[in-house]
């Protein structure tokens, strides 16, 4: 018998569950490849765009460039091992769920502990992202802001931000309505997150100079390394895809190849909006300022206007993610609840919306809380040095699946194996390292909660530990 932390869950074992669910009580599916994409783009475009762009050209300068492709090969090569485990082990629960199939329990539990700062934390820096922009649309439209008290975390200048908790329980509300209406509100979003990138990009590139681009690197390489831990945030998200798998119409086939069109596509018009940002105005001028795609369009045009209808694409693109990026919580801990590494409240489906309604508003709540108080570049770093954790796993996972299932059968198998799940770990570590020492910090405090939360709870709990305690004949423990 495995030691209790390494306790590992079979991949048949874990989609046989997923489709027991499926003739019960479970969720259905409801989602096809196109609608996949959508619901891609929708949770990856955002607040990093639209806001920490500016915040990335502080670090980096025109280097931001750089910083963007570094950060989207990151995702290529993490996209890949996603796009071969989602297609061998279609089920929801993502990262999770596969380190559960090759690592072992305590690993798929830090794994999933730290998705609670991709998905929940990341929900809370989107939603004060949007607060921002907020802002923006008020004051072009009615000449009003919100007071900074009810706008900002204490620290900056305020009390409680009221915008971001209004966002994140309207979301709760579309999601507790049920997937097919979320995931088709998600896609109509996405395309027009798409279509305002693309004005800004036509309008930016009117004002284009190419002296704006040199020096290309004023801050160094070690600028340009900082700007793409920042610049990572803004792809944070195309493994949403994989955690809808339960719900997707022939996930084998359909999950990896959503995640390769989406990233291809979000990585290409976020260098577009580089070059046209800082073709358009000089670096110094955008770099850190609030709102910087408004800023570059009123600096091209000479009117508001532009910049208005810029702000309106940023309020709807930005809740749209609010809205995939809470999703994906809900199914994350859906998945842990059903391994019983989380209270079991978190695995009830209402029959009556077929959607998990306890588990969102529980994560809608508990995540308004960072919302309200805590400062956006704490919340943003916090996300990127745990989804960064959890990505850098994911690549090991693959070589983890290949050496203990080699027989299983794969849609799609990542191409220069295992260069390529090699070089994603290393892209990982190496953006880690770019982020500041003080989110070291937190994150080993985090880890360090995690830890013991499996040894007091999740360990004792686990339906795989009971399962092999009541009929160990049966229980397919072990690969
Ligand atoms: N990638 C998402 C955003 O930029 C989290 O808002």
């Amino acid at each position: 018998m495995p030691r209790t932390g390494l306790r590992v869950k079979s991949p048949d074992q874990l989609v046989a569950e997923s489709g027991a669910d499926l003739e019960g009580h479970g969720l259905q599916r409801t989602i096809g490849p196109f609608q996949l994409v959508c619901f891609g783009v929708g949770a990856i475009v955002g607040t990093g765009i639209f806001v920490g762009l500016s915040d990335t050209v502080a670090k980096a300068g025109p280097g931001v460039i750089v910083s963007f492709i570094l950060a989207a090969l990151t995702c290529i090569f993490t996209a890949f091992s996603f796009a071969e485990l989602g297609g061998a082990i279609p089920v929801s629960g993502s990262s999770y769920s596969y380190t559960y199939a090759t690592l072992g329990e305590r690993t798929a539990f830090l794994v999933g502990w730290c998705l609670l700062l991709e998905y929940g934390v990341s929900v809370s820096a989107v939603s004060i992202g949007w607060g921002q922009y907020l802002n923006e649309l008020l004051d072009n439209t009615v000449g009003w802001r919100i007071p900074p008290a009810l706008a900002e975390a204490p620290g900056h200048g305020g009390v409680v931000n009221v915008p971001a908790v209004i966002v994140m329980l309207l979301a709760a509300v579309l999601l507790v309505r049920g997937v097919r209406e979320s995931a088709r509100a998600t896609a109509v979003m996405a395309v027009i997150k798409i279509g305002i990138l693309v004005l800004f990009c036509a309008i930016a590139f009117t004002a284009f100079e190419s002296g704006n681009l040199s020096p290309f690197a004023p801050e160094g390489i070690g600028g340009i390394g900082a700007g793409a831990s920042l610049a990572f945030f803004s792809f944070i998200g195309f493994d949403a895809i994989s955690t809808a798998g339960e719900e997707v119409k022939n996930p084998r086939k359909n999950v990896p190849l959503a995640i390769l069109i989406t990233i291809g596509c979000v990585a290409l018009i976020y260098c577009l909006v580089s070059v046209a940002a800082l073709g358009a105005m000089p670096w110094e001028q955008v770099g850190g300022k609030p709102a910087a795609l408004s800023l570059i369009v009123n600096h091209a045009t000479g009117s508001t206007f532009g910049s208005t209808v810029i702000a309106i694409g940023a309020v709807v693109a930005i809740a749209s993610v609010v809205l995939a990026v809470m999703y994906g919580q809900t199914r994350i801990l859906m998945s842990m609840s059903r391994d019983g590494l989380m209270p079991r409240v978190f695995e009830r489906v209402s029959p009556k919306t077929s959607t998990p309604v306890a588990n969102t508003w529980i994560v809608a709540v508990v995540f308004a809380v960072p919302a309200a108080v805590v400062p956006l570049d704490v919340v943003l770093d916090m996300t990127v040095i745990g989804t960064l954790a959890v990505m850098a796993v994911v690549n090991i996972c693959v070589i983890a699946l290949r050496r203990s299932r080699p027989d299983l059968p794969r849609r799609f198998r990542v191409p220069f194996y295992p260069v390529a799940p090699l070089l994603g770990v290393a892209f990982c570590l190496y953006l880690m390292y770019g982020l500041p020492l003080l989110t070291w910090a937190q994150f080993a405090v985090f880890l360090l909660v995690g830890a013991a939360l499996y040894s007091l709870y999740a360990r004792k709990r686990s339906r795989l530990a009971l399962a092999g305690d009541a009929a160990p004949a049966k229980a397919p423990r072990s690969l």
